[in-house]
């Protein structure tokens, strides 16, 4: 389970993230959601070590990652997908992959086939260069990449972003595998509505900083929806 109490983050002096709590319990997909620029990049960037954390606490199980760096958080089971993708564009797909475990230290030993089951497409297009790829690929690529760090936690930020209908229906599919493998829970930033509730077992959602409503997804009524959501 990962747990975060009472995250304080500030940038340049203005308050960006107000006394943030969020959990996400082991075996579920948790969506995290609101306007632009409410602070949800900021408080996945709390998680993984990315922001410096003026007050409150990051736990994964037992393990307390409040002072750790990103690389140590990683090891102890965060991976992590960021906004915008961020893969290597002048590598092939099949590099991108293999940088991801000499960083982490892991051998190949069947992970990168499991990974390829789950994204066939990058099976095919081992050689190509990432850049080359269609938006939707190198998100596909940019979740591989993640999982190949055997992670206990899959943190995504937007991954619907900018991306063809068809690559999204099967990347939620994806999410709902990986989490039925009862291995990975995912924490899920998204601001596309019907994504979330297609895939997702609970929500929050923040407004400047704070999380103002959170629940079951299937309590994100059209109330909630028209108060915290729509523009
Ligand atoms: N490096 C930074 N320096 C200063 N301010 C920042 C920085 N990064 C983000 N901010 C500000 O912090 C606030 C929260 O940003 P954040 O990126 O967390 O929002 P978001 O909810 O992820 O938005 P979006 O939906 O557009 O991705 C915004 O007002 C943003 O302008
Ligand atoms: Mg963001």
């Amino acid at each position: 389970m990962l747990t975060l109490a009472n995250i304080n983050v500030s940038y340049d002096g203005s308050r960006i993230l107000r006394g943030v709590n969020l959990t996400v319990p082991e075996h579920s997909l948790v969506c995290l959601m609101g306007r632009n620029g409410v602070g949800k990049t900021t408080t996945l960037k709390s998680i993984v070590g990315l922001v410096k954390t003026e007050a409150g606490s990051v736990k994964l199980g037992a393990d307390d990652l409040t002072k750790l760096a990103p690389d140590a958080r990683a090891r102890c089971g965060i991976g992590y997908v960021p906004q915008g993708r961020d893969i290597f564009p002048h590598l092939t797909v099949w590099e991108n992959l293999k940088v991801s475990l000499v960083v982490h230290g892991r051998k190949a030993d069947g992970a990168v086939d499991r990974v390829l089951e789950l994204f066939p497409i990058l099976k095919e297009f081992l050689q190509r260069k990432g850049g080359v790829l269609s938006g939707g690929q190198q998100q596909q690529l940019a979740i591989a990449r993640a999982l190949l760090t055997d992670p206990k936690i899959l943190i995504l930020d937007e991954p619907t972003e900018g991306i063809q209908p068809n690559i999204i229906d099967h990347i939620g599919d994806t999410l709902l595998k990986i989490k039925k493998e009862g291995k990975i829970s995912i924490l899920l930033v998204e601001q596309y509505l019907d994504f979330c509730l297609g895939v997702g077992d609970s929500f929050y959602i923040m407004d400047r900083g704070a999380v103002v409503a959170e629940g079951p997804i299937a309590h994100l009524n059209d109330d909630i929806v028209k108060k915290h959501l729509t523009v």
